[in-house]
């Protein structure tokens, strides 16, 4: 099958469209899916380059999201079937842990996620356990339901899950262009919050507006902290979903109302902002991190898009062979929601 895959770690010219054997059943839970799209996810970038830790053994296939049509399922096999449209849970957990006990795998010391501990979906056929293939809400195209799982299930965590996010409240987004911006902005919508969104990029601002932001402002801007209260009569924001960490941390917390809560799932300028302590307990703030989320919160996602009619926001799709300037264009920061790689035929 042709698969991109990396056989040493490093920078774009890493990334190898090429012939490699097709994965085969291993467990009688397994499944095989002839993968019709993937999605790009900024740890690609990191898992890449080998400083996101993982040991995957090299040559490796990247791609933590997909969907397309199961090919083959092992004998204990009775959630889907050959010829089902899915869309892949990114990890699973060891089984045994009280984490994974719970339905909370994503917190299991030992687990494992597509296209970083196993081998991924920018290629033909993948294998994943026949429990972490999801329905595709009906009216997805393969390159949509590619794009969803790990942002918005990310997401959903975050503001429903964590922040307890309620209609009408104020939610300050910072890098609304990125995926996890793009699908928060699309999610806070849709459950009736006002949004301000923050970008280093006006055109992403104005796009951010068309999408149902109710202001807009340059995260770059030397006024980023009071322009945001004062879009909200100085009272401050009750939510803000920050993935950058960085120099923005810190006005991001300043941007919160008393009592407000600061979601985080990533820190992509920066990982050691510095914090002033007492800002947090004098304000009562909540500061809530994520990674990923649970099957149920995924099948939640799904349950959205399937009833609203929803569909994630893409960016551009590119064929599988052009990865490389798929990545590119995440790492240059072009982007506005998702970019995907499709498949041919
Ligand atoms: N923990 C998890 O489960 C999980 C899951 C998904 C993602 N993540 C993490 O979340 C982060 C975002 O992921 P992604 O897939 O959305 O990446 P992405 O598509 O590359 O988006 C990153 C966005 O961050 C914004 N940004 C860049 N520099 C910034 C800065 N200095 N200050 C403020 N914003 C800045 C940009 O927004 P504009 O383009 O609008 O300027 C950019 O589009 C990454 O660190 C990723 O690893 C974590
Ligand atoms: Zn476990």
């Amino acid at each position: 099958m042709k698969a991109v895959r990396i056989h040493e770690h490093g920078e774009l010219d890493t990334l190898r469209y090429e012939d490699c054997p097709e994965p085969t059943l291993t467990g009688p839970r397994d499944a095989i899916v002839k993968l019709q799209a993937a999605s790009i996810n900024r740890r690609d970038i990191g898992n890449r380059r080998g400083t996101t830790g993982s040991a995957a053994a090299l040559p490796h296939i990247l791609g933590a999201d997909g969907a397309g049509v199961v090919a083959e399922v092992g004998r204990d096999v009775n959630n889907v079937k050959p010829g089902d449209r899915v869309c892949l849970y990114p990890l699973s957990g060891c089984g045994r842990c009280e984490f994974c006990a719970t339905d909370r795998e994503f917190l299991c010391g030992e687990r494992r996620v597509l296209g970083e501990h196993e081998n991924g979906t920018y290629a033909r056929y993948v294998r994943a356990p026949a429990r972490n293939c999801f329905a595709i809400p009906s009216g997805l195209t393969f390159a949509e339901a590619a794009a969803l799982p790990s942002v918005y299930l990310t997401v959903w965590r975050m503001l429903m899950t964590n922040a307890e996010l309620k209609p009408g409240e104020h939610v300050l987004i910072v890098g609304v262009g990125g995926g996890i911006g793009s699908a928060a902005l699309q999610l806070a919508v849709h459950c009736g919050a006002r949004v301000i969104a923050a970008s280093g990029s006006n055109e992403k601002l104005a796009r951010a507006k068309e999408l149902g932001a109710e202001q807009g402002i340059n995260y770059q801007s030397p006024g980023f902290t009071e322009e945001t209260r004062r879009f909200t009569g100085k009272r401050g924001v009750d939510v803000v979903v920050n993935s950058a960490g960085g120099d923005g941390w810190v006005r991001s917390l300043a941007a919160l109302a008393r009592g407000g809560r600061l979601v985080t799932c990533g820190a992509t300028a920066g990982s050691q902002p510095r914090t002033d302590v007492r800002r947090i307990f004098w304000n009562n703030l909540k500061i809530f991190g994520s990674t990923l989320g649970s099957r149920q919160e995924f099948a939640q996602v799904i349950h959205v898009m399937e009833n609203t009619g929803a569909k994630p926001i893409l960016d551009r799709i590119f064929p599988l062979r052009d990865a490389t300037a798929a990545q590119r264009r995440l790492e240059e920061g072009k982007q506005f929601g998702k970019i995907v790689l499709e498949m041919d035929g």
